[in-house]
């Protein structure tokens, strides 16, 4: 079942009715300046760090759900003996609409409903250029009759601090400040600013309002929700001005409306800092000229419309970058529209804030960030040149790493630490994108701080040297890696032996054990360690690059005899050097990580043993929803295992459909030439391919989830954990670079298509290094194979186009078979 469409031609997702099976949201906001929202208009706004600038409150894990957003309230009193208040997203109130229509777009959301013949149009965006939400309503008449109406906005703040703000009470509840000007059209949310803060928030009307509220309990009345405030019940706000409790932000504007007449109002949420010398307008009155000079840029529907041209044009430029035309309107919404764009909200975001990630708990992963590069360098690569900077900064000397930031200071967070000993080897991971993409080596010589400090900086390639030797001298009995507290797999735990509730799997125990190996980094070790190794000789530095692949001789041998099974990769050793992920486990047989990556990284090709891993995997692991992380689940916990044991079996690393190593699997059967399974193993997890059941499915069709339960789930095939995933990044470098197979390398890029017999020719667009290539493939029925690279004219020998600075447009057409 479904509840809405794709509109590709508006590169927009439709939702057709509120009732989604869960809230299904939207992020605006490209820069620094965040909004999610929902198609009930729910969702929350926050400057840089959904943690400690948060402008307006959330209720995360409230009923009903998606408990509070920026609502608009329309009240119709054009009959006396049948008044209606209503929204124009359906929220909070919930009254039945005539009509209803959410359009989910690129860094934009648009709402269109109707009740008792009045249309609301609400259109919500953050500018490319200023730090804002606007919103722009315009509410047109319908009936026959003069129309009489009031409009009531309403926003409530947040204390800034979004953890503070749900715990603090005695404080919080104290501190809340506002000002109020031009008779309310403009409302200024002001806590803390009589102190350390040099910011404030701003929220402005663009027209004189018939009254306006700030104070919480005012508007809503004491023991009222959202869904039923008395001020529009009475239809008159009451001025009032917070001080302490719940500060809000409401304006009321009567509107009359002939017969087919609309009016617009443009609403713009702001936030402002000033110099610390600027503070002030007068004693106590903060100065708001940044403000006023904020508003005015929104002031009219043409530079509304304007803004919103910008967001478009931004949008439209970004995703020429690579567009495929092929016969499957799937895979090209996909790759050409959602999957592009959910890989920029995990730039974004990381995995700091969602609907499943509250803003507070986590800021940018490690390991996160640099998986989450693969899938925007190409769109962003200057500002994916800082991210890895700044991800490097968090380094330590030995080469190890903080697992998490926060993006506001950029600073490594202690809460978590380090101890997760596949992070240094991502930064090579996401380096090597990098330059892959740009041939920048110049970035390979930046100077960079260990632990963000300057004093002991080194390159970034000694960084990555860091990373390349924390390995290789971190290894266990087996000559694999160690795991320390966990390797990809935040959930296996094998050196925590947690016993008491409430210790986090993630931080108890030591951060390293002598003796627990993980295959999978054994795998990412090959994999970018010869990365590391390429990346050494573009320096000219062979002997290190000799080193480099020498040290990955001796973790491939390893792999290949300690760490196979005899029909698949083992996972681990734990603690006590048993093996996890083997037919000798009693639950936990064989899981997908280290068949994926190890595939992928090429080991085991030659021996046959690859192949022998991926049919095990789709023997033991495969359903018609993906591919599960491991099976048999475990049933009950196991004290050596850690988190992954803990999960009711199906759901999340405990035998779940984890998406973002099913990607890896499929990589890893283009590697063996298997075109077919490579697009079944995609297929499976594709929202566009699984949109029609959607209320199996229940999160948003547009974009990945992290999981999707597992067979031994009560709720096998549901969703859960949209949006901030690895999946986005992995499933875009899979569909791109190795089923429509184009590839850059240092050299250029390669044109090497693993795709179903069936799937038909194709053509591509791809921009790269300043250049155009204009791709066209024919695939002759082939799953893999180029038979024939004509470039320019000229047929050219292997796969890769060489890459040649003076050529700005490239016509290549590759033959399959
Ligand atoms: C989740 C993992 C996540 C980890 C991060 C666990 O509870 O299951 O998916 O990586 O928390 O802290
Ligand atoms: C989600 C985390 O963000 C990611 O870092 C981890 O690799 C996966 N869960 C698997 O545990």
């Amino acid at each position: 079942m479904k509840y809405g469409f794709f509109d590709d031609q508006a590169c927009e997702y439709v939702i057709t009715t509120p009732k989604t099976p869960l809230p299904w949201i939207n992020y605006l906001g490209n820069k620094e300046f965040f909004t999610l929202i929902s198609n009930t208009c729910g969702g929350y706004t926050f400057f840089k760090d959904a943690k400690l600038l948060r402008l307006t409150r959330y209720r995360y894990n409230n009923v009903p759900y998606d408990n509070n957003g920026k609502y608009f309230y329309i009240k119709d009193t054009t009959d006396s003996t049948n008044e209606v208040i209503w929204n124009p997203g359906w929220q909070p109130v919930k009254t039945a609409l005539d009509s209803y229509e959410c359009r989910h777009g690129l860094g934009y959301s648009k709402f269109t409903s109707t009740k008792n013949d009045v249309k609301a149009e609400l259109l919500t965006f953050v500018p490319m250029n200023d730090n804002c939400e606007v919103s722009k309503i315009t509410v047109t008449n319908n009936k026959n009759t003069a129309a009489k109406l009031s409009l009531f906005s309403y926003v409530e703040w947040c204390l800034w601090n979004a953890d503070d703000d749900m715990k603090n009470f005695q404080r919080n509840l104290s501190i809340g400040e506002v000002e109020v000007v031009n008779g309310g059209s403009a409302i200024f949310h002001k806590t803390e600013y009589r102190e350390r803060r040099n910011h404030y928030a701003v929220y402005g009307v663009n027209t004189a309002v018939d009254g306006f509220d700030t104070s919480r309990d005012a508007f809503l009345g004491a023991y009222n929700g959202p869904d039923s405030p008395d001020v529009v019940a009475d239809g008159k706000c009451t001025g009032s001005i917070a001080s302490g409790w719940s500060p809000i932000a409401s304006q009321q504007i009567n509107i009359e409306l002939a017969p087919g007449e609309s009016k617009t109002f443009i609403f713009t949420l702001g936030y402002i800092e000033n110099p610390l010398d600027e503070k002030w307008e007068a004693p106590g009155v903060i100065n708001k000229k940044r403000a006023f000079e904020m508003l005015d840029n929104y002031k009219t529907v043409e530079a509304v419309d304007k803004a919103l041209a910008e967001l478009n044009d931004y949008w439209k430029n970004l995703l020429t970058i690579y567009h495929v035309s092929s016969s499957n309107e799937k895979v090209d919404r996909m790759v050409n529209i959602w999957n592009q764009y959910q890989c920029m909200v995990t730039f974004n975001m990381s995995r700091s804030a969602s609907y499943y990630e509250s803003g507070i708990g986590r800021g940018m992963g490690f390991r996160d960030s640099c998986q989450d590069l693969l899938g925007f360098v190409h769109l962003i690569p200057d500002r994916a040149r800082q991210r890895i900077i700044d991800i490097a900064s968090t380094q330590f000397q030995d080469g190890s790493a903080y697992h998490q930031y926060q993006p506001l200071t950029k600073k490594g967070n202690s809460d978590i630490g380090s101890g997760f000993n596949d992070d240094p080897l991502w930064l090579i991971a996401g380096t090597s994108a990098y330059i892959r993409e740009t041939g920048d080596l110049s970035i390979l010589k930046e100077m960079v701080p260990f632990d963000n400090d300057m004093s002991v900086a080194k390159t970034l390639m000694e960084h990555l040297k860091c990373s390349f030797n924390f390995t290789a001298t971190h290894k266990g009995p087996h000559g694999l890696p160690l795991i320390g507290r966990a390797d990809w797999n935040d959930c296996l735990n094998l050196n925590c032996f947690s016993e008491h509730p409430g210790e986090s799997f993630q931080t108890f125990g030591p951060s390293e054990g002598p003796v627990a190996e993980s295959v999978f980094i054994a795998g990412m070790f090959v994999k970018y360690g010869e990365e590391y190794a390429q990346l050494a000789e573009l320096l000219g530095d062979n002997a290190e690059a000799e080193r480099a692949r020498a040290e990955v001789k001796k973790v491939y041998d390893a792999t290949c005899t300690a760490g196979w099974d005899g029909e698949w990769f083992v996972r681990a050793y734990d603690a006590y050097s048993n093996k996890v992920g083997s037919k000798e486990c009693e639950e936990g047989q064989i899981y997908i990580e280290p068949q994926g990556f190890c595939v992928l990284a090429g080991i085991g090709v030659e021996e046959g043993l690859a192949a022998k891993a991926l049919k095990s995997v789709e023997e033991r692991l495969d359903t018609k929803y993906g591919v599960m992380i491991f099976q048999p689940a475990y049933t009950k916990y196991h004290l050596e295992l850690g988190e992954v044991s803990s999960y009711p079996p199906g759901y999340k690393e405990n035998g779940g459909i984890f998406c973002h190593n099913n990607p890896w699997v499929s990589i890893a059967e283009t590697v063996l030439g298997h075109g077919n399974r490579a697009f079944e193993i995609y297929k499976k997890t594709c929202p566009a391919y699984i949109e029609d059941i959607s209320e199996i499915h229940c999160t948003e069709p547009y974009v990945y989830s992290q999981m999707v339960a597992g067979k031994d789930a009560k709720f096998f095939g549901q969703g859960k954990n949209s949006w901030l995933t690895g999946t986005a990044a992995w499933t875009f470098v899979n569909i791109s670079q190795y089923i429509l197979g184009v590839y850059p390398t240092h050299n250029g890029l390669s044109i090497n298509p693993c795709v179903p017999a069936d799937f038909g020719d194709f053509s591509l667009t791809r921009k790269y290094r300043g250049a155009t290539y204009n791709i066209s493939v024919k695939q002759n029925g082939a799953e893999k194979g180029i038979k024939k690279l004509v470039v320019n004219g000229k047929e050219i020998e292997g796969n890769i186009i060489p890459y040649d600075e003076s050529v700005k447009e490239y016509t290549v057409e590759a033959i399959m078979g």
